[in-house]
């Protein structure tokens, strides 16, 4: 089964180019939630480069589109998206460097986060990026 499921109901964000992005992140997780439990190390590292490369582009994309629509809480949902950047750069660094593993309880803790930041804070931005 896979780990995360993209609904509307519960990660529609009224913003299509966020929500195909958001669809992407959600495959990719459930790719690498596979993987890790294989413990094939380069296979691993290869999806998490590509998913750490995916994320730090869609945070991109939001951030962007927020300020060319000025919006309000852009600063406060950038200081997230940096907090998460800094862990998996973390991750990814002592990944590759023999030090931390990536299993299961990884792809858990980002689906937790993503779990809480798409309907809590990318929502707020729907009025606001769709309008
Ligand atoms: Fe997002
Ligand atoms: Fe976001």
């Amino acid at each position: 089964m896979a780990l995360m499921t993209w609904t509307a109901a519960e990660f529609g964000t009224n913003v299509g180019f966020a929500d195909d992005q958001h669809k992407t992140i959600f495959d990719m997780v459930n790719k690498l939630h596979d993987t890790a439990a294989t413990g094939n190390r380069s296979e691993i590292g290869k999806q998490l480069d590509a998913l750490i490369d995916y994320v730090v582009m869609h945070f991109k994309s939001e951030e962007t589109e927020m300020q060319k629509k000025g919006y309000a809480d852009f600063a406060a949902h950038k200081a997230e998206h940096d907090k998460l950047v800094g862990v998996c750069a973390d991750l990814q660094k002592k990944f590759h460097a023999g030090e931390a593993e990536v299993n299961q309880d990884t792809t858990r803790f980002v689906r937790d986060w993503l779990v809480n930041h798409i309907p809590k804070v990318d929502k707020l931005y729907g009025p606001c990026l769709s309008a």
